[in-house]
């Protein structure tokens, strides 16, 4: 990692997690914070190649205590494999359709803190957003109290006031009364047992996790008694992940440059010797470039320098291939690494040569080209057939599933099932299954009536507070690939990279530069000059967006100034063609 200062926190957590996260999978590119289970089921696959004894590839398969399995930067769970997007593991067992992103562990079951809480081993349904265990069972401290002891077991009271405390298992005033021990009762103040005791036993709850989502449980040996059980760590130390940001070691010198006298370890007479690559040789006058490690002159004949090694007697018209290799363009061309003899007409695909008139080649892999082909991945599709899906160079056949294409939809790579609703942050992309009552924040997929969401951001809902429940819908953020004919092609749109984001009285203003936009039904398409302002009216409603990407902005027809859904184009590598593909073809039709 090429990255010299680490100012703050955030930036640290993202260099902390980048290399575990983007390395296997690309799960997280962008540091999101994600549960601190997940940490440890980054990269378990062995790096030496060996599985269960035999060699394997790890490009190919991820190994799990020595069984390989299918797919490559899988996590384990005991001896299966898992994708952390897909699933979470809890004592060995995997729990489908919860991402390990977002989950804890309740016993063997993973569950989802938002929404969910573990109490005693049980999974019960989050009744408000700082409710907390009491027992078996859940209670929420702004208006009840968890009594009683994990002996004699534990019981709900509804507060009597806000002054109430526990004694034993019953609540008493703290502005009248004490509570005695032996017997555990409450007293009039007067009481002489209240000298000594102080009034404040047992309402503590530490027996079981009950933390807030991005909290942990405090550790062993933490007086259960104290009150916070759960601790909210800066998330960069509690990923297990060990990191010396040694830069004195890696730092480079070169070698005898600047005292004229070392060369890599050898002192040297830059009069009598030349140093190439830490290699010394005997000057020779006009030998003053290096070739790797060998000494030459530019007017030399007959001699290349590909890749750093000196090609001798090399005979006219040869060339250094992009790659390194010496070939000779008029006879012949270089695919990566393979050299080929030249065949007019053909081009490289990956280290082949293909014909794009009758063949198209998608990363590198060739295919026959039928009707008008587009490339998903390394596999080719005709994306008017409406057979076929393509969800971030995966592609699906709808056929097969028996689907529409008009419904299919993605979730990142994933085709989306009925029954399930995707929830997006910047650069990670998660399945729930749909509940009603629920709405996407982000990548975490909350019950609304608890929590509410601004921008990406979850705040808790407390009762005083319901006024944000209905928000007015704001911009939806969807694939391009998502987007209706109408809303692309009957519409203005306009394509545009975020330079900044300012929020104003919960409006989002919005700097945007290479502005290009397209005008309703195929009209031409234009540049509009730098910065264009986009605002955007309800800032908690609406999609995050990086500074940097490249969004499509599409209007709402009719209400021509609304924005009604944004896509994030940054990984698409020709959008402005495919949207004009798309509605060319209507131009010939309807228009
Ligand atoms: C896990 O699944 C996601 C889609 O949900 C996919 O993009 C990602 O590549 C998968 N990760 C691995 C390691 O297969
Ligand atoms: C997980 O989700 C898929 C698709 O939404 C569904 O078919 C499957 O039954 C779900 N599995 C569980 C255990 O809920
Ligand atoms: C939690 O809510 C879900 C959906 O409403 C319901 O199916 C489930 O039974 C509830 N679980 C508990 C423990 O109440
Ligand atoms: C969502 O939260 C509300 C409010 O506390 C609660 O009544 C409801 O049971 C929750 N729904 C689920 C499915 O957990
Ligand atoms: C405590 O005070 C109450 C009245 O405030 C009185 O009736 C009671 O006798 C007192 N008890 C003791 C032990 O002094
Ligand atoms: C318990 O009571 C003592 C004395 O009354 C007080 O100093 C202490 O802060 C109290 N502890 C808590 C946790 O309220
Ligand atoms: C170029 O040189 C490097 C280092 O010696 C080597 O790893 C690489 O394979 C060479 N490339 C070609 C095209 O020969
Ligand atoms: C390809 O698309 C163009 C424009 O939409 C259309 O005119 C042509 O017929 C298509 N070709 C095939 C083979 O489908
Ligand atoms: C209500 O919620 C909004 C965000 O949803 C927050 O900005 C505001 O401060 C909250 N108000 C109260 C009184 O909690």
């Amino acid at each position: 990692m090429e990255r010299n200062t680490m100012t703050t926190p955030l930036l640290m957590f993202v260099l902390l997690t980048l290399p575990s996260y983007s390395a296997h999978g690309q799960v997280n590119p962008f540091g999101i914070p994600v549960s601190v289970h997940a940490g440890k089921f980054y990269g378990t696959s062995p790096r030496d190649h060996v599985c269960g004894g035999l060699n394997y590839d790890v490009l190919e398969y991820t190994c799990c205590e020595g069984v390989p399995h299918n797919g490559a930067g899988l996590s384990c769970c005991g001896n299966r494999a898992f994708n952390l997007t897909q699933a979470s593991c809890c004592e060995g067992q995997l729990t489908l359709n919860v991402s390990q992103l977002v989950s804890d562990c309740c016993g063997f079951r993973a569950y989802d803190p938002l929404n969910q809480l573990c109490c005693n081993s049980r999974i019960l349904n989050r009744t408000h957003p700082h409710a907390k265990c009491c027992g078996k069972e859940c209670y929420n401290e702004d208006h009840q109290l968890c009594c009683g002891n994990i002996v004699k077991g534990r019981k709900v009271l509804t507060k009597m006031s806000s002054h109430h405390r526990c004694c034993g298992d019953h609540q008493f005033d703290q502005q009248s009364h004490c509570c005695c021990s032996e017997p555990l009762s409450p007293e009039p103040l007067n009481a002489s047992c209240c000298e000594s005791s102080s009034s404040n036993l047992t309402e503590i709850d530490a027996s079981s996790p009950n933390c807030m989502p991005g909290e942990r449980p405090c550790g062993r040996g933490v007086n259960p008694k104290t009150e916070g059980c759960c601790v909210n760590p800066p998330s960069f130390l509690v990923q297990p992940y060990s990191h010396h940001p040694n830069s004195a070691g890696t730092r480079r010198h070169n070698p005898g440059v600047y005292n004229g006298a070392s060369c890599g370890s050898q002192v040297y007479n830059p009069d009598i010797k030349i140093c190439c690559a830490g290699k010394l040789s005997n000057r020779v006058l006009g030998k003053n470039l290096c070739c790797g490690t060998t000494p030459y002159a530019v007017e030399e004949r007959r001699v290349l320098c590909c890749n750093q090694t000196l090609h001798r007697g090399v005979e006219a018209g040869h060339q250094c291939s992009p790659g390194g290799h010496l070939y000779l363009p008029s006879r012949e061309m270089v695919c990566e690494s393979h050299v080929h003899l030249n065949d007019p007409g053909k081009h490289c695909c990956g280290e082949e040569t293909y014909n794009p008139k009758d063949e198209i080649c998608c990363n590198g892999h060739k295919h026959r080209r039928l009707g008008n082909m587009s490339c998903c991945g390394g596999k080719a599709y005709d994306p008017s057939s409406g057979q076929m899906k393509c969800c971030a160079e995966t592609l699906y056949n709808l056929q097969v599933q028996d689907r529409l294409s008009e419904e299919a939809q993605c979730c990142g790579s994933v085709l989306m099932e009925a029954g399930s609703t995707c929830c997006s942050a910047p650069g990670l992309d998660l399945l729930y299954p749909t509940q009603s009552g629920f709405t996407c924040c982000g990548h975490r997929y909350p019950n609304s009536s608890l929590w509410s969401c601004c921008a990406g951001v979850l705040h808790p809902r407390t009762e005083r507070n319901t006024t944000s429940m209905n928000m007015i819908p704001g911009p939806r953020l969807l694939p391009l690939g998502d987007l209706k004919t109408e809303d692309l092609c009957y519409t203005e749109v306009l394509l545009g990279t975020v330079e900044s984001v300012s929020v104003n009285k919960n409006k989002r203003s919005i700097v945007m530069v290479n502005v290009m936009s397209m005008q309703a039904t195929c009209g031409p398409v234009n540049a509009l000059p730098a910065p264009q302002y986009l605002t955007l009216p309800d800032h908690c409603s609406s999609p995050e967006l990086v500074p940097g990407n490249t969004y499509l902005w599409v209007k709402t027809r009719h209400f021509s100034d609304t924005i009604n859904v944004i896509s994030d184009l940054s990984d698409h590598s020709s959008p402005l063609h495919s949207i004009l593909f798309r509605c060319s073809k209507l131009y010939i039709e309807p228009c």
